[in-house]
Parts: structure tokens; C-alpha cells; sequence
């Protein structure tokens, strides 16, 4: 049963980073039109907090992080309203790349189709070990829609990417791990989100200045030719050079001590 009243993603901060739960465990947090909208109803507030420095989007429950589209919901819509599904895609996820924050999944359960591509649209990936991933769209006769067959291939290259598109299969965590397509995979003993906010301490920790220079930098090489890319290095370097905060580590290293940044 879902109750269409309850909040189907919930938000909560520890610290400044933002944690981002899908919240529809009976359904294994499937992407309805309701979560699309609600995610990026989130995405737009905490793109407007400047206090944020990451954001985690996780699964409620131990089963899935997500499931993919709704495939109950998806079975009374008409071929326009599925259509208007991939706009909402695209329009309602795309702050999870373009932020000033880095966003990271935490698959901390079945990532399939909608869901592995929603993974897919955050810049990192941890993933819980007995977790599995996969894109089964073609075994349901349609293709990734959610952007699955532009950022695979971008991640772990196109003979992988095939592999999985045309097979549908699953993986698990250490073939995701050989892959490239997580970062980190946490041992089922250990709880997810809290090793995922060990491992961003560091981030939360660093400079803002330099951190939001360099990620937008990084994603620029996705997208720009090599030239393009260097040039817009070089203008990301500049904003670093211009803040306190490179004077302050300076500082801190001449008196070997931990600097203390202030995002100025
Ligand atoms: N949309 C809507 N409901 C979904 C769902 C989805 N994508 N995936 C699972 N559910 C629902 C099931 O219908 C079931 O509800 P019910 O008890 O009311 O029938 C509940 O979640 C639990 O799923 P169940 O299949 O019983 O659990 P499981 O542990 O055996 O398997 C999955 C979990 C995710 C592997 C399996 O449900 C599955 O393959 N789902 C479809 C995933 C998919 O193909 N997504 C791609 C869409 S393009």
C-alpha cells in the first residue's frame, strides 16, 4: 500500500551536508511522478542554501535504493504522459550534476533501470556490498530513458555499457567496483550513510572555493574538447588565486598547523 500523502523523499542535514532519502520502501523507492517532482523541489532549495557542501541521495530500507520508473504508475499512462515522464527526468535531476555541491548516490539496495540511472546522474557512487545494479529496459522492451545510455558509456566506457544495456543483467558490488561505476563499496556490516559521510569528511572539511572550482572544472572535461577544457581550468584557477582562503593554508603551512577555511 502507499499513502499518496506521505512525503515520498525526505530531507535531512548533518552538518552541511544534505541527505537526500527516497522514501517509498513498499514500492522500493520506484520513481513515480511525485518523487521526480519532490526531487526537484529539493534540488532547487538546497541549490539556493549556500551552506551546502554535498549532498547524499539514498534509499529508505535495506532493499532498494530504487527500483526505476513505477511500473505500477507507468501501466495507466498514455504514451504522452510516459513522454512527459522523460522530460520531467531531465528537467527535475539535472541539479544532481550541475550544483555547486557534489552530489553522491548511496546505493544501498537494488539500483535497476530509472534508478541506476538516477545513480548515474549524481558525480560519485558509494554502494552497500550485497547491493546489486542494473538497466533492464531493453527486457521491457524499451531502451534507458533517464540518461543511462549517454553517462554509462561516458563512465565506464562502451563495450561495458553495451554489455549491460543489451543484456540487462545485474551486477554486483565488486564487478561496480572493477568497473569504475562506484567509488567505494561499504562491507554489509558497516552501515552505509555513515561510512559514505567518513568518506566526505575531507570535503566537508576543504575549501570551498578551491572544491567548487574543481568540481565544476572536472565536470567541464565531460564536455569540453581538451583546449576547451584547459582554458576553463586555468579561469577555475583564477578564482582560487584571488581567495583568502589559498592565503590562510599558505599560512597554516609556514606554521604547521591545520588551516582553517572560511570560503572567502
Ligand atoms: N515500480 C512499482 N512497484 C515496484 C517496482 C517498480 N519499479 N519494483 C518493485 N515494486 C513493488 C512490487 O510490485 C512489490 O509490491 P507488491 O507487494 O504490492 O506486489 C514490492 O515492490 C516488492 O517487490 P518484490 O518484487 O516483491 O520484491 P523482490 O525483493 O522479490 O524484488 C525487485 C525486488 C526490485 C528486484 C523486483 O521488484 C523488480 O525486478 N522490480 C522491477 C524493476 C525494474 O524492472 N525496473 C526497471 C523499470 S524500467
Amino acid at each position: 500500500m502507499t499513502d499518496a500523502s506521505r512525503d515520498p523523499v525526505r530531507v535531512e542535514r548533518r552538518g552541511t551536508i544534505a541527505i537526500v532519502t527516497l522514501d517509498r520502501p513498499e514500492r522500493m523507492n520506484a520513481l513515480s511522478r511525485a518523487t521526480v517532482e519532490r526531487l526537484g523541489a529539493i534540488g532547487r532549495e538546497l541549490q539556493a542554501d549556500s551552506s551546502v557542501r554535498a549532498c547524499i541521495l539514498t534509499g529508505a530500507g535495506d532493499k532498494a535504493f530504487c527500483a526505476g520508473a513505477d511500473l505500477k504508475e507507468r501501466q495507466g499512462m498514455t504514451r504522452e504522459q510516459v513522454r512527459e515522464m522523460l522530460g520531467l527526468y531531465r528537467s527535475e535531476l539535472a541539479w544532481l550534476a550541475s550544483s555547486d555541491f557534489p552530489s553522491v548516490a548511496a546505493i544501498n539496495g537494488v539500483a535497476l533501470g530509472g534508478g541506476l540511472e538516477l545513480a548515474l546522474a549524481c558525480d560519485l557512487r558509494t554502494m552497500a556490498e550485497p547491493a546489486t545494479l542494473g538497466l533492464p529496459e531493453t527486457s521491457l522492451a524499451i531502451i534507458p530513458g533517464a540518461g543511462g545510455t549517454q553517462r554509462l558509456p561516458r563512465l565506464i566506457g562502451e563495450a561495458r555499457a553495451l554489455d549491460l544495456i543489451l543484456t540487462g543483467r545485474r551486477v554486483g558490488s565488486a564487478e561496480a567496483l572493477h568497473f569504475g561505476l562506484v567509488n567505494l563499496v561499504v562491507p554489509e556490516a558497516r552501515p552505509l550513510l555513515q561510512a559514505t559521510l567518513d568518506w566526505l569528511t575531507p570535503l566537508a572539511d576543504g575549501a570551498p572555493i578551491a572544491q567548487r572550482a574543481a568540481l565544476a572544472a572536472v565536470r567541464a572535461a565531460a564536455r569540453s574538447p581538451l583546449e576547451q577544457g584547459l582554458a576553463f581550468e586555468r579561469d577555475q584557477y583564477e578564482r582560487c588565486l584571488e581567495s583568502r582562503d589559498r592565503e590562510e593554508a599558505l599560512a597554516a603551512f609556514a606554521e604547521k598547523r591545520k588551516p582553517l577555511f572560511r570560503g572567502e
